[in-house]
């Protein structure tokens, strides 16, 4: 679909329903359901029902110029929705529809959410800008898991008040005792997750019985009615002045030599001029100079204000930092744990890569562990070694980098993010901060203890060391070099050790006696066992005859951090395919103590994998191999 364009008559109105409805609070929603729990109606008839706006088009302009992205005057909607404006940056298509409304009182930005209602993912996006949760459930079915699901989802993304909406009360007899039951049942089940306030209404989505006005049918309920609760609900409640003072800076202006700014949204608290500063993550300290608000100097400013700060020092600032005030600075470090939520058909294992954005930086990052999977009909833990599509679990995360970032429940802005799936550019999932794993107000980083450990999960990665062994011409090489492509397509950091790289360097002095193979195989053995402490899954492929080294390389390793990878090719097999044209001249006596001819083979008594290649094409072995590692990887505890 095109850019929807403002026709000329309607853009007058358009501005002046801005303009006066500019100044009024704004209350962010979201509407959730299952399909046919009559979303849809609801918000139609919400729509209908405020009477106060200029013209029911302005809506449908407003939420389509909002979803498709459009030039000029139609930005002005677009820009009303900044949640969206950064996900358009990033590339990637949400499909949830923000539409306004308004009342003599406050203005209304609900986000609608339509896509099959199995994904969360659309749910989600609009969630986590909202104020306040309306959760839909059909009284002649109940609660669903899926109402369950959104519950917990709105819990998580830190949303205090929800309104639960028991519609098609007609179909339930318009039963007092009916709908008693689902908010009992409802409100035991959300007990534990936080909810400030619960307000469990009946209605009828197509006659509006309870939406803005009152339902003769359901004479015994005498609470608020939809409209009523959405109007005397707490606004604002996303970015927190009374938080810590957060800052994430959005982009850098620099007119000219003279003037460089910071601007960006404040995401919580309160910033002053001459307040003492710190720049995270780097955690250099300054003094705010100037502030710029909309219309000129501030003294100060509060959460939830776009804003330029001018700096006291020459220090480096960029896109994506965190200002935050030095009183209580956020935390930095390149690992925490997080609740996070699943939304991609394909599953999420732990190690594989992914884009985390939070607030305005975006880094690489991968599931170190996923420590529980909660159950969405008891909100029991459970183990799990993978997330399918909705699962929430708790999970440790590690970031390429060091980032700056808070708790959630201390700031919405600066403690929630998304994963985005590197090849689609999907959200893939949507987490919130629990803490961090590396605890440092300001990096120092030299009082760090660096081990294997910490390389690897900077490296989202289990190191380990593949030992490729099998004849001469057996087809080591061109299997690893498979599954190293592989798996540096997965993100992983590998290195592959092999004749080229060793025999004509670091094992130059070396040749093919008994001797000098074993001097040869210990010293791989040894740089094997030195790659995989720096964190890199090693590859070696050499014919490493002898068991006694093979045993040696496996001993230097830590447990499970080496696979012994038989590629079993035999003799005569070898020698026809003959691919260097070896074999014929060690059978011509023009080279000695060549292996198979006049030098013995060991093969291995229990290799990890055993590849027959008369039976397995390279291909197949490198997919079987890699299998094996990703197997490993998930089912094998973390050293
Ligand atoms: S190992 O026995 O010490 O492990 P390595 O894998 O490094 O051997 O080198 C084997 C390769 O060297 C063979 O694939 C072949 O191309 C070449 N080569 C040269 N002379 C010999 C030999 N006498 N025996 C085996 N391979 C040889």
């Amino acid at each position: 679909m095109t850019a929807i364009r403002l026709h000329p008559e309607h853009a007058e109105d358009v501005s002046d329903f801005l303009d006066r409805q500019a100044r009024l609070p704004t209350l962010r929603f979201i509407t959730c359901g299952s399909v046919d729990d009559g979303k849809s109606t609801l918000i139609g008839r919400l729509l209908h029902d405020s009477k106060a706006l200029v013209e029911g088009q302005i809506e449908t302009l407003a939420a389509d110029s909002a979803r498709h992205g459009t030039r000029g005057k139609d930005m002005d909607f677009a820009l009303l929705v900044d949640g969206l404006a950064a996900e358009r940056e990033q590339g990637i298509t949400i499909d949830v529809a923000y539409r306004f409304f308004a009342s003599p009182n406050r203005r209304y930005i609900v986000a609608d959410c339509p896509g099959h209602e199995q994904y969360t993912r659309n749910m989600a996006t609009g969630a986590s800008t909202a104020d306040l949760a309306v959760l839909l459930v059909d009284a002649s079915r109940g609660l669903l898991q899926q109402t369950r699901r959104h519950a917990f989802i709105v819990s998580q993304l830190g949303i205090r008040q929800l309104v639960l909406a028991v519609n098609k009360m007609d179909l339930a007899g318009h039963s007092e005792a009916r709908f008693r039951a689902i908010e009992a049942d409802f409100r035991k089940f959300a007990a534990t997750l936080g909810f400030a306030d619960i307000t469990a209404i009946p209605i009828i989505a197509p006659e509006g019985a309870n939406i803005a006005t009152r339902a003769p049918t359901l004479p015994w309920y005498k609470g608020p009615t939809l409209v009523e609760a959405l109007e005397t609900a707490e606004t604002n409640t996303i970015a927190n002045p009374d938080g810590p003072a957060r800052l994430p800076v959005q982009w850098v202006n620099r007119p000219d030599s003279s003037f460089r700014g910071f601007a960006g949204q404040i995401a919580s608290g309160t910033f002053h001029v001459g307040q003492k500063i710190r720049v995270l993550p780097a955690g250099r300290d300054t003094r705010i100079a100037r502030i710029l608000g909309p219309s000129g100097d501030l003294s100060e400013a509060i959460a939830g204000t776009s804003v330029t700060f001018t700096l006291a020092d020459e220090v480096d600032v960029s896109r994506g930092d965190v200002l935050a005030g030095a009183d209580r600075p956020a935390d930095v470090a390149d690992q925490f744990e997080a609740t996070l939520i699943w939304m991609e058909e394909a599953p999420l294992y732990p190690g594989r890569p992914y884009w985390l954005k939070l607030g305005t930086r975006t880094v690489g990052a991968t599931v170190t562990a996923i420590k529980q999977r909660i159950d969405m009909a008891t909100l029991e833990p459970q183990p799990a070694k993978a997330l399918n599509l909705n699962d929430i679990a708790v999970v440790t995360l590690a970031l390429d980098r060091p980032i700056a970032f808070d708790p959630y429940s201390l700031s919405r802005l600066t403690g929630g993010f998304i994963l985005i799936d590197r090849l689609s550019n999907a959200t893939a999932g949507a987490g919130t901060v629990r803490y961090p794993l590396t605890r440092a107000s300001t990096i120092r980083w030299q009082a760090l203890d660096v081990s294997k450990a910490t390389r690897a999960a900077l490296n989202g990665q289990r190191p380990m060391l593949l030992w490729f062994t099998g004849l001469s011409g057996a087809g080591k090489s061109t299997i690893a070099n498979l599954v190293e492509k592989k798996l540096h397509a997965m993100g992983k950091r590998t290195y592959l050790l092999d004749g080229d790289n060793v025999r004509h360097g670091l094992n130059r002095d070396l040749g093919f006696t008994e001797a000098d193979r074993v001097e040869n195989i210990r010293r791989i053995a040894e740089v094997g066992k030195l790659m995989v402490d720096a964190g890199l899954i090693v590859l070696t492929a050499f014919i490493s005859p002898f068991r006694a080294e093979r045993q040696l390389a496996r001993d230097l390793q830590g447990k499970g951090e080496f696979v012994e990878i038989f590629i079993d090719t035999p003799l005569a097999e070898a020698e026809r395919r003959d691919v260097k044209g070896l074999y014929a001249r060690a059978r011509a006596g023009e080279i000695r103590n060549f292996t198979g001819i006049d030098s013995p083979y060991e093969p291995p008594e229990n290799p990890d994998l055993h590849i027959d290649t008369t039976q397995t094409t390279p291909e197949q072995a490198a997919e079987q191999i890699v299998a094996h590692i990703l197997h490993d990887e998930i089912y094998e505890a973390w050293p």
